[in-house]
């Protein structure tokens, strides 16, 4: 069946919810996208209203054949992602509800909800999600999920107590520690190789929406480096004995001349809690406030929408023991790299530290683990996301290769300090990386296993060309 006729299919299987090239709502919705590198032309774009809708139009899809992808918020940069050219864009941007338990213990989602209209609607409690406010309920959590409370309750996907899936064949099916066991394991790092998540019900972190929290500015010099990548190092460690406190740390060359290195920490202890008046900030905190000459700073107990509004994105990812030399051989590379691109015009070179400690592994697993493979190793880690953002496509293949050399030669600077570490955030990954074989075989092979099952004419992997695909060869 042409792909005109499978829009018009799908049409009369959800009448009003398939827009076409020359309509406004097409427009809207296929520019609704964190990256102009993901910004391609489907046939048509579907906008489910309902779990229903996306399980008629997968029986549409799949009965003809016809390729597709599956947007959530959108952020993911990578082209062909969360966008496709000439196939059909299922867009769950109208999936977006929020809906608090009555006990307020738990929160339900719809996927295609962006985090940010998840902490404007929660009054009263902490949900674990994206730290940026424009990242999808969807793809978040299927790569795992960093929220500021990644040691504090592990990783966003560990949180969550149900998916609700629509199968490749339509059939819609909730995936929960006693339900569906495999399938919910699987959902908890897996990506999406399984199917279209509609809804999760998350249990919320505490029981009021007031959170210390935190930002500091300062300029880029060597001098601010060094001090904020030994505050690092000893704060990935500390974290283990401090597991309420977050933090993430982004560095900015810009092309404008504006370098600039920005901290955004939070401790899950609320104002009611810990917090005398006037607060103290949790002690945690005292090196990274004590160090330097602040050029802008906040702290205060603050609701979670606060936090969320200030962070940042990327384009390749490496992991690595947490060190004090591995983190400074890295920070060279990538400032000698950033340093390279900067005359391209409009360009802001960004990367960020994300602590990864051990703990992070121990509240996860207390809560049934993932497929990340991270308990493979007890050692306290650091995440490193590269994500250079710039206007101008022109330069799209030129960054593309920068990307790539970042990560041979990020990646080659902590094999050669005996630290490196295979794990790559799925969320955070280039295109040319594979992060789900770095969840290692076992994983691997259980994921082939449960795609087995639940798709085992191969859907999600042959006909929704986005996402990282489960390898082969296993
Ligand atoms: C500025 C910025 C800040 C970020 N901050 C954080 C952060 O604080 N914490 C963190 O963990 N990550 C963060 N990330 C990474 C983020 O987790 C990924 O970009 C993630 O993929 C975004 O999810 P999304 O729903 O917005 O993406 P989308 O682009 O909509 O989707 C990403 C992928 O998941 C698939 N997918 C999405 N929804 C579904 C679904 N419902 N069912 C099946 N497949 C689906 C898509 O097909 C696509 O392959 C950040 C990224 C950026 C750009
Ligand atoms: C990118 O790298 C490839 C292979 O090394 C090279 O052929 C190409 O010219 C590079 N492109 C740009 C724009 O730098
Ligand atoms: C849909 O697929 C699932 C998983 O393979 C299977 O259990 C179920 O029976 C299928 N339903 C129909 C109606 O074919």
């Amino acid at each position: 069946m042409a792909l005109a006729s499978c829009c018009a299919a799908l049409s009369n299987a959800l009448p009003g919810n398939v827009f076409l090239p020359n309509s406004n709502t097409y427009a809207s919705a296929n520019s609704n996208r964190w990256s102009g590198t993901s910004s391609l032309s489907p046939s048509c774009v579907v906008l489910p209203g309902s779990t229903q809708d996306v399980a008629a139009a997968l029986q549409v899809l799949t009965q003809n054949g016809r390729p597709f992808v599956v947007k959530s918020g959108g952020h993911m940069a990578k082209p062909g992602f969360n966008n496709i050219d000439g196939g059909v864009s299922l867009d769950l941007s109208r999936l977006n509800s929020v809906e608090l338990s009555g006990d307020l213990r738990t929160t339900r989602l719809g996927t295609g909800a962006e985090w940010q209209r998840v902490y404007d609607n929660t009054p009263g409690v902490v949900v674990p999600g994206g730290l940026c406010g424009g990242t999808g309920v969807g793809g978040v959590s299927l790569g795992g999920g960093m929220s500021i409370f990644l040691a504090g309750v592990g990783w966003t996907a560990n949180n969550v107590v149900d998916f609700e899936v629509v199968l490749a064949n339509g059939t819609v099916v909730h995936a929960t520690p006693n339900t569906n066991p495999d399938l919910f394991m699987a959902l908890k790092g897996g990506g999406a190789d399984f199917g279209v998540l509609t809804h999760i019900t998350i249990t919320n972190a505490q029981l009021t929406n007031f959170i210390y929290a935190g930002q500091v500015l300062n300029g880029l010099t060597d001098r601010s480096s060094q001090a904020l990548l030994r505050v690092l190092t000893r704060y990935t460690t500390a974290n283990n004995r401090d597991p309420g406190a977050g933090m993430q740390t982004i560095f900015k060359l810009g092309s404008n001349g504006k370098n600039e290195v920005e901290t955004l920490y939070g401790h899950r202890a609320g104002l009611n809690a810990m917090i005398p008046v006037p607060f103290l900030s949790p002690a945690i905190f005292n090196e990274l406030l004590g160090v330097l000459p602040q050029t802008v700073a906040f702290a205060a107990p603050a609701p979670m929408n606060i936090l969320s509004n200030m962070a940042q994105d990327g384009l390749a990812t490496i992991t690595f023991q947490d060190d004090q030399a591995t983190i400074e051989a890295v920070h060279k590379v990538t400032s000698d790299i950033c340093k390279q691109v900067v005359d391209i015009p409009n360009l802001d070179c960004f990367w960020s530290y994300v602590p990864l400690s051990d703990i992070v592994t121990a509240n996860s697993l207390k809560r049934g683990g993932n497929v990340l493979g991270l308990e493979r190793k007890r050692i306290d880690r650091m995440v490193v996301f590269f994500s250079p953002r710039w206007l101008d496509p022109q330069y799209d293949a030129r960054m593309s290769n920068v990307s790539q050399a970042w990560y041979s030669q990020a990646k080659a600077a902590t094999v050669a300090q005996g630290t490196a570490d295979d794990f790559f955030y799925l969320n955070f990954a280039g295109g040319f990386q594979d992060p789900i074989s770095s969840y290692g075989a076992d994983n691997v092979n259980f994921l082939q296993r449960v795609a087995a099952r639940y798709d085992p004419q191969g859907v999600f992997q042959k006909l929704m060309p986005g996402g990282f695909k489960l390898p082969q060869g296993y």
